[in-house]
């Protein structure tokens, strides 16, 4: 469903991303693990199209220069130019790090939003879905969404994703700053997400250990470079990611 060959991200003379390739097949839960400034994000962004608004503002800023070589397929269609919101169209929406929700809006308000691009219709439906998949949201309907907890944000920024009803769902760093429980809860509600909808995700981590068994494949990236691959239990089984991720 979506291949990467050879990218490469430059941030002015720093290479964040150094020949990277990956696929992901369609409803397969595929994992990036990889410690602070691996590449993850720049990653995410890359596969979201973002990096070519970020560039084009860059540009006219006279600020840094943003370089990418490499290759996006989607369904076997180059899209390494398409632009972001086109590819949300295309059915790849992506959930940024550090859940960015609306903190002035209440979280229907916020389900809402997320589903413009959406009929009336699906979008009471997908937001049904999303209290289904995350009943603990059904009681803060209506409070504000900055007022809620980093897990409780975190949930509503995944459910926002859903609601624009993806086939390919990025997911950056969704566990970031979460308790081991709500870490837990979750990865849950990706498990049902897969089985459920049968939707494709991409998951970022450098939480290797909750997200390991839940994967169907992994890249470990360092330094924006690939360092290993796998099936999830294999990487869980692999001794150079149990001393590097499980401390063991
Ligand atoms: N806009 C930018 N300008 C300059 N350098 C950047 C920019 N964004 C990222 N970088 C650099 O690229 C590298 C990869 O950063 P990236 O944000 O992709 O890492 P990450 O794996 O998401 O890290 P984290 O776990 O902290 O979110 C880092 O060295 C970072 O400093
Ligand atoms: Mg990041």
């Amino acid at each position: 469903m979506l291949e990467v060959q050879n990218l490469m991200v430059f941030f002015e003379n720093a290479l964040a991303l150094n020949d990277f390739g990956m696929e992901v097949r369609e409803g397969q839960v595929v994992g990036v693990i990889g410690s602070n400034s691996a590449g993850k994000t720049t990653l995410m962004n890359t596969l979201s199209g973002l990096i070519i608004d970020m560039r084009i503002k860059e540009k006219r800023r006279g600020g840094e220069r943003i370089t990418v070589y490499g290759k996006v397929l989607f369904k076997g269609e180059d899209i390494t130019k398409t632009r972001p919101s086109e590819r949300v169209k295309k059915g790849i929406v992506l959930c940024r790090e550090r859940h960015p929700i609306f903190p002035e809006s209440d979280v229907s308000q916020n389900l809402q939003m997320a589903g413009y691009l959406r009929k009336r219709s699906e979008i009471r439906e997908t937001v049904k879905e999303v209290f289904d998949l995350f009943p603990a949201l059904i009681p803060l309907k209506s409070r504000k969404a900055g007022f809620m907890s980093g897990g409780e944000q975190q949930m509503l920024a995944v459910g926002m994703a859903l609601v624009a009803r993806p086939q390919l769902l990025l997911l950056d760093e969704p566990l970031l700053g979460l308790s081991p429980m709500m870490q837990h809860l979750l990865v849950d509600a990706i498990k049902g997400l897969k089985a459920k909808s049968g939707i494709t995700v991409v998951i970022s981590e450098q939480f290797a250990r909750p997200v390991l068994p839940m994967i169907d494949f992994g890249y470990i990236i360092e330094n924006g470079m690939l360092t290993l691959t796998g099936t999830g239990s294999e990487l869980m089984d692999n001794p150079e990611v149990k001393a590097a991720y499980f401390g063991i």
